[in-house]
């Protein structure tokens, strides 16, 4: 599989091979207006391509892979060995200079070298990990191989910093939309909320304009369902996609499964 560039809460890593496949044969624009780490992206890898996220340090770090990959490596180098000759003083003070400024450069550095890797904000949107401090992060060089290839994958991508509304505007008959929001029922879990009834006035919409959409919502935890049923009107198939480990196949044979997670087609 591949690694990530961003470690986001909540990626569709270990699902993007599975849902790929629900892909429809023809897509002109492939849009993500909720890219977090951009899994999907990465294994959809478009040509032409727009992609939006309402957390702005995000598409800061976006942009910097995708324009200046060198110098970002560069960056996360210059800061990581300052973690490893000063110490764990050095990442404090990159977290505090990060939560005045909000530069891609410390977020990234961040998010290598912080507690399980998991970004975190508070409600300010201020970074509140700690520094994982049993771990050196990744070394420079092995980051920079990562940057540089997945910068090559977004080349053809324009991000847009801004709610998926906006993100999605431009998008018309012949585009596709995978949309993947922060579930409604773990509020908070993400940076930023949305209204369950706007995003539902919102795929009426795609809808009514003929454009393709795929939903991941959430699914089925074990013996717990918190399956969104969305109104039958909106979608056309409701499908339940393995997340984790389980394979597909064993959802297909009716293997005992832990962790299933909801997919939406219009189509
Ligand atoms: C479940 S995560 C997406 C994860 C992504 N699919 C991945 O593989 O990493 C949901 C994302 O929606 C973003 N978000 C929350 N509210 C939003 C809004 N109103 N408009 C756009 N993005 C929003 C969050 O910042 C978060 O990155």
């Amino acid at each position: 599989m591949f690694k990530p560039v961003i470690k986001w809460s909540g990626s569709k890593r270990s699902q993007s091979s599975i849902l790929k496949e629900f892909l429809p044969d023809k897509i002109n624009r492939y849009y993500e207006p909720f890219i977090g780490g951009g899994s999907m992206l990465y294994a959809i890898n478009p040509t032409n391509a727009v992609c939006g996220d309402i957390c702005v340090p995000l598409i800061d770090l976006w942009n910097e892979i995708k324009n200046n990959p060198y110098a970002l490596s560069e960056s996360y180098r210059l800061r990581w060995t300052k973690l490893q000759t000063e110490g764990y003083q050095a990442y404090y003070e990159i977290r505090d200079v990060f939560n005045k400024n909000r530069s891609p450069e410390d977020l990234l550095f961040l998010s290598r070298t912080c507690v399980n890797g998991l970004i975190r904000f508070n409600a300010n949107g201020d970074f509140n990990n700690s520094l994982h401090h049993t771990r050196p992060g990744i070394a420079p060089d092995s980051l920079k191989k990562i940057i540089l290839d997945w910068s090559k994958h977004i080349q053809g991508t324009e991000f847009i910093a801004a709610d998926y509304t906006i993100t999605t505007e431009t998008a018309k008959e012949g585009d596709l939309i995978y949309l993947d929001p922060p579930y409604f029922h773990t509020k908070g879990r993400y940076y930023g909320t949305i209204d369950y009834d706007v995003f539902l006035t919102y795929l009426e919409h795609l809808n009514r304009k003929g454009i393709k959409y795929m939903l991941s919502f959430d699914g089925i935890r074990g013996e717990h369902n918190f399956t969104v049923e969305l109104p039958k009107d909106l979608y056309k198939r409701h499908e339940f996609i393995p997340s984790g480990n389980s394979s597909f196949k064993k959802v297909m044979d009716k293997e005992s499964i832990h962790v299933l997670e909801s997919l939406y087609l219009n189509w």
